[in-house]
């Protein structure tokens, strides 16, 4: 039997690049969706049929029925916000249970990771990362130094593991002078939320994902986050904790990198960050606030203001590299519309020197921009790519031109229904 493959799709710049969007939309092509990294510190937003919700730790392929999605071993999950996410989801009418499987590798977050996580950024006084709060450096710190709870964990000895993992964090936050804090509540949701999580198979999601590969099934792994947040590429220490790129596929999945076939890259027509960190394309003026206006951009796990600016090319070629991207999406391109001038950014610039490649600090590097002629057409409308305004096509052109990548979906609205799948523009 031909053996099945994975692709993945991956956020290659900051995160909220519209990955959920795009893998509801090709959910039907594929058997399996998984998620491969990241926790609640993602959200994932989905729109159709005038309905919307933010996905966190669920995979954005659980609208179509007839699929799996997978909560992979490079997850980390938190049993009530789980438990939330997944209720929410139920009363919708989605009946989850069959068809969710986690990976009893999958480490825990514990209520005392998100106190901690509250407490290394107070600690960090000016250097705040600006993180989600949901305890996810706490966690991935714990799984590399071999101290953390994994899903399989709950089914055996749970309360004595759970205490004494809770007993080593109050004396972290002992010895941080960090005590004003109160999870009476919280861990009383926490463990209704990890009773709730039994109902769902806690499987070696590993084997299981192999064993569909060996008959001939697709697998679509759904990144989190984007290349400039992960742990080892991104601009650290401004990053989250985990492997958002292709390798982290093969680890948080647990497959061999032979079975990895298209390597979709997802980015935005301009360029958005949440939380602190260099970002040499940040606009603080009025085109920036129209970005952020326009493009409603606002996290949606945080309700936070994300900083704007237009295209970045040189963050784009780095991260097109890292990952072995085969194709790119181009989302919110309507969010450009009616400007006279669009900019992209071709280099860095520090100290008068020129960079085109992202250097190992990007902090006190600016951008140097290409001008290119703007479109006053309103994309959202448009159906096809005919319809397209010959300056936009050049945009596309010339993006393609300059990453060495075909663009070959272009999303023109949040709505499922507004993406358009290019033949070829060139
Ligand atoms: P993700 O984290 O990568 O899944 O992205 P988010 O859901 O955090 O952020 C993407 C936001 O852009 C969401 O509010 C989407 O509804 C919205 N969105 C996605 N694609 C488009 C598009 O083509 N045009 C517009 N205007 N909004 C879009
Ligand atoms: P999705 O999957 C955008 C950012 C945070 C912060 C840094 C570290 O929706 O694209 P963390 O809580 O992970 O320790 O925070 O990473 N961040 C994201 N930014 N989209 C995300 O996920 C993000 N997940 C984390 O804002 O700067
Ligand atoms: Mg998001």
């Amino acid at each position: 039997m031909k053996q099945g493959k994975v692709d993945a799709l991956l956020g290659i710049v900051f995160g909220d690049e519209g990955k959920g969007k795009v893998v509801d939309v090709f959910t039907p092509k594929y058997d399996v969706v998984a998620r491969f990294a990241g926790g609640p510190n993602a959200g994932h937003t989905i729109i159709f049929d005038g309905k919307k919700f933010v996905l966190r730790s669920i995979p954005s392929g659980i609208f179509d029925e007839g699929k799996l999605n997978i909560i992979g071993n490079g997850c980390v999950i938190a049993p009530d916000l789980f438990m939330a996410e997944a209720r929410e989801l139920q009363e919708a009418g989605y009946d989850l249970r069959s068809r969710l499987h986690i990976s009893k590798r999958a480490h825990l977050i514990l209520p005392t990771h998100r106190v901690l996580d509250r407490a290394y950024e107070a600690a960090k006084g000016k250097n705040k990362v600006g993180t989600t709060g949901k305890g996810i450096g706490p966690t991935y710190s714990e799984k590399a130094s071999r101290t953390g709870l994994r899903v399989g964990d709950i089914l055996e000895n749970f309360p004595q593991k759970y205490a004494a993992l809770k007993a080593r964090h109050e004396q972290i936050l002992h010895d941080l002078h960090y005590t004003d804090y109160d999870i009476t509540d919280e861990e009383q949701r926490w463990m209704e939320g990890v009773e709730f999580m039994r109902q769902f198979p806690l499987t070696d999601t590993e084997v299981e994902i192999n064993r569909l590969l060996s008959e001939g099934k697709s697998v679509l792994a759904e990144g989190a986050q984007g290349t400039m947040l992960d742990i080892d590429h991104g601009t650290y220490p401004f990053v989250s904790s985990s492997s958002t790129t292709t390798g982290g596929v093969c680890t948080g999945l647990g497959v061999g990198p032979n079975k990895i076939d298209q390597v979709y890259g997802i980015f935005k027509a301009y360029s958005t960050r949440v939380g602190a960190g260099p970002f040499p394309v940040e606009l603080f003026d009025e085109t920036g606030d129209r970005l952020r206006e326009i493009g409603h951009e606002y996290g949606a796990v945080t309700g936070r203001n994300r900083r704007c600016g237009w295209v970045d090319l040189v963050a784009l070629r780095y991260a097109i590299m890292i990952n072995g991207v085969t194709q790119l999406i181009m989302m919110k391109s309507d969010v450009l519309d009616g400007f006279d001038t669009i900019r992209a950014c071709v280099a860095y610039e520090r100290n008068g020197e020129i960079l085109s490649d992202v250097p190992f600090d990007t902090e006190g590097c600016t951008a140097v921009y290409r001008d290119l002629p703007g479109w006053q057409e309103d994309l959202s409308a448009m159906t096809s790519e005919e319809q397209f305004p010959q300056t936009f096509k050049d945009y596309i052109a010339f993006l393609e031109q300059e990453l060495q990548t075909p663009i070959t979906i272009v999303s023109v609205g949040p709505d499922r229904a507004q993406t358009i799948m290019l033949g070829s523009v060139n």
